[in-house]
């Protein structure tokens, strides 16, 4: 079976295995391979690319940072240091249910945030947005909290697999629909310790 037909049939919402029956575990080591999508030199000047253009618009702000876990941990420890500006950071961790079933994902917030948001400036830092679900959650469970500001940064956006509208105010780069993995994002997690962005292929 193609690995596309596999992957179409059994991933939930990002493009990446959610449930992985035996015989597919069994052909993963030897037949999925990452290969490089954006290299480590393209992230980081985009991840520059980034830092500046948030830079200019929180000068003189109290910027409080929203990171969700646990894709974002290396985008956005890369980010933050770049930012220079006085920030707090802050994390949630986020998880979905009903993963076996495309239409029946759930996303719930795993970890409490323990910061006041009220009145904050908040920018969410997310890894990739990919049907926008996990997002969007975390997007209006802030809004009803009544931040001073709420935007998002997100480093890959996989736009044709879209259900919810999502507006990313700053974006690195736009991913085809293929099964990203690397940079903190993994396949079952796995890979999260690439150093470039890369997609899995099947060599079957
Ligand atoms: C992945 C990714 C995003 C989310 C995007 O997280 O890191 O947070 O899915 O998918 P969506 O736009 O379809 O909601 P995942 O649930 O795999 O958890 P992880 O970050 O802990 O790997």
């Amino acid at each position: 079976m193609p690995l596309r037909e596999i992957a179409n049939y059994y991933c939930s919402h990002n493009g990446l295995f959610r449930v992985i029956p035996q015989k597919i575990k069994e052909r993963r080591n030897s037949q999925i391979k990452p290969r490089i999508l954006i290299p480590s030199s393209e992230i980081e000047a985009g991840v520059s690319r980034l830092a500046t253009d948030i830079r200019r618009d929180y000068l003189g702000v109290n910027l409080l940072v929203i990171s969700i876990l646990k894709g974002s941990f290396i985008f956005t420890a890369d980010l933050i240091r770049r930012l220079d500006l006085p920030l707090e950071v802050h994390f949630v961790q986020l998880s979905s249910y009903g993963r076996r079933m495309e239409s029946a994902g759930k996303v719930q917030l795993m970890q409490p945030l323990n910061c006041p948001v009220k009145g904050r400036h908040i920018l969410v830092i997310e890894d990739i947005v990919d049907t926008g679900k996990t997002v969007s959650f975390i997007m209006e469970y802030l809004k009803r909290e009544q931040p001073a500001s709420l935007k998002l940064c997100a480093l890959l956006d996989k736009p044709s697999r879209r259900v919810v509208p999502v507006t990313i105010d700053y974006l690195g780069f736009t991913v085809p629909d293929k099964f990203i993995v690397g940079y903190g994002i993994d396949w079952d997690e796995k890979f999260r310790y690439l150093p470039d962005i890369c997609a899995l292929e099947d060599e079957g």
